[in-house]
């Protein structure tokens, strides 16, 4: 926990309802806050929490000491072959710990860190190599609470030249909260998307004619595409989703469908920390421009290790990001304030932000299969309610995003392209669940606030945003005060 600066409650919260909301307004007792019992915590519940609190704290204070005399102790909390888990050996709640411990772990030169060329910590990206910028996921992603969003200082430069900013394409990170929702609804998108184009091709095979679809998933429109006898596809009326229709919610241009995927992914670029499964496919296609030019297959980058991070970790990895906790709404509890939220909220629906940001998706399947890469591993069945961290939703999931990408218009484009092939003024909808914790807002962390965010939109939201920038300052400032009651959990938290 050292990188937070902080030791919170949230490891506490499996299954035991710890995380507890401290508003000043809940004395009140009629309150919107969501509590974990359903009503404020009695003093002797507060008490138990406060000293768990610190028994926790104790805790990781005794690791760090334990650390510093057994070398290593710590770097064991991240490995983890996929083998025992397929044994059985591990409780979903079991898996999730070793998430936490990979995603708090400070990746250092034991662990196989950075390339061994003596260039480490680079602020900006080579290529799609990476960079070597930080030595742990919540070392950036640690604002608004623990897993939350990251301050520009934390932003990544993307794809660059490995020397100038301006060559690179630049990032700010979000929260990653409540991700296991966001993955599971973009994969039953995928499917009925996929569908759709599957029973096309054959009603275009069996009548010798094109077939026209109107692509819908999940009430969002995707265009259309035209599915040909011979089963090619004209796709240029395709709109928000890659061609293979494949909905890939992750990253600010929506360029990545798997938690695993994207773990694998930020410690290779992040901390130069090679997961065999990429070594493997390597080996078959070799790859190094991203994977460096090392002396043999399974230790790419060079730096002597090898295997530097297991399938297990991978799999740990996305069940504990699937079960963050998931970011709430607590509308204000002063009367006046609560009669101005309510007009913002009926604001946000009626000048069109919801085109893009609604409200609500279903998701249909609560359960959530986590399959490792290796063929014979066996999938983890993680359940997204009755599983993980306080607080959870339920089938109905308040994202405030379509899961579409949208042309933003020049002034918020990228100023370079990256190798996603999404264009510079294209990006996917940002969720804005627990967006008042999330500062600072858009793609690069340009704007500091939730009004400079939404000047900043265009193209597709340019009638959305003159409709904003017509109201009076009083409606301003109702929308304002309703996007600040999207937010998260507030959790006791022992400072160090
Ligand atoms: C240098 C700062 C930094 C570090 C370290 C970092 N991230 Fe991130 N993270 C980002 C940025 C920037 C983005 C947005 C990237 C994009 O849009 O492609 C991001 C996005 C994400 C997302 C996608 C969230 C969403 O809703 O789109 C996930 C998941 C994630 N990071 C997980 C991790 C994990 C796991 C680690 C550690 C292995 C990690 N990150 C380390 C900066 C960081
Ligand atoms: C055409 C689709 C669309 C419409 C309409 C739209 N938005 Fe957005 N919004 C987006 C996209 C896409 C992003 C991410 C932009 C980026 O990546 O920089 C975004 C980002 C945001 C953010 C920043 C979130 C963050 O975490 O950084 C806020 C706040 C926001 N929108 C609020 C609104 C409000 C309020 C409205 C109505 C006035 C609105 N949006 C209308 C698509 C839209």
């Amino acid at each position: 926990m050292t990188s937070t600066g902080g030791v919170t409650m949230r490891r506490d919260v499996w299954g035991l309802p710890l995380g507890l909301a401290l508003l000043a307004s809940a004395a009140a007792g009629a309150t919107s806050v969501p509590w974990p019992r359903g009503r404020p915590p009695t003093p002797i519940e507060l008490d138990e929490t406060v000293s768990d609190a610190v028994e926790l704290y104790d805790q990781e204070r005794y690791e760090e000491y334990l650390e510093a005399y057994e070398r290593g102790e710590d770097s064991e909390h991240v490995f983890l072959l996929q083998t025992w888990i397929d044994q059985g050996r591990y409780s979903v709640e079991k898996l999730f710990t070793f998430g936490d411990g990979a995603f708090e772990h400070d990746f250092q030169e034991l662990d196989g860190y950075g390339d061994g060329s003596g260039r480490n910590l680079k602020r900006v990206h080579e290529g799609t190599y990476g960079g070597r910028d930080a030595h742990s996921c919540a070392g950036c992603h640690q604002l608004g609470g623990a897993n939350g969003s990251g301050n520009v200082t934390a932003n990544g430069f993307y794809f660059g030249d490995g020397e100038a900013i301006g060559s690179a394409v630049v990032r700010n990170p979000p929260a990653v909260l409540g991700l296991g929702y966001v993955q599971a609804l973009a994969a039953e998108m995928t499917g009925v998307l996929t569908k759709l184009r599957r029973d096309a091709a054959a009603k275009a095979e069996s009548s010798g004619e094109p077939v026209l679809v109107q692509l819908q998933a999940k009430g969002v429109d995707f265009g259309r595409i035209v599915v040909r006898p011979d089963g090619t596809i004209d796709d240029t009326e395709l709109e928000g989703v890659d061609p293979d229709l494949v909905v890939r919610p992750f990253g600010w241009k929506g360029h990545t469908a798997r938690l695993r995927r994207f773990a694998e992914r930020a410690a290779r670029i992040h901390f130069g920390i090679q997961s065999h499964v990429l070594a493997e496919q390597h080996q078959e296609d070799p790859q190094p421009e991203r994977m460096g030019w090392g002396p043999n297959w399974w230790d790419p980058d060079g730096d002597g290790h090898q295997r530097e991070l297991e399938e297990g970790i991978l799999t740990a990895m996305a069940v504990y990001m699937a079960l963050l906790e998931v970011p709430v709404i607590i509308p204000p509890t002063d009367a006046e304030l609560r009669e101005r939220w309510a007009d913002g909220s009926a604001l946000f629906d009626r000048i069109g932000c919801t085109e893009c940001h609604r409200r609500k998706m279903t998701l249909n399947r609560l359960e959530w299969t986590e399959t490792p890469d290796s063929a014979g591993s066996k999938p983890v069945t993680i359940h997204l309610v009755t599983d993980g961290e306080a607080p959870r939703s339920p089938g109905e999931v308040n994202l405030f995003s379509d899961l579409k990408r949208h042309d933003m218009g020049d002034d918020l484009a990228d100023a370079n392209e990256g190798p996603d092939g999404v264009a510079r003024n294209v990006f996917i909808t940002r969720p804005l669940w627990g967006v008042a914790e999330t500062p600072p807002y858009l793609h690069d962390g340009r704007a500091a606030t939730l009004l400079d965010a939404i000047r900043w939109h265009g193209g597709e939201a340019a009638t959305a945003r003159s409709t904003f920038e017509e109201l009076t300052a009083t409606q301003r400032q109702n929308l304002h005060i309703f996007l600040l009651s999207l937010t998260r959990q507030p959790k006791l938290k022992v400072a160090q």
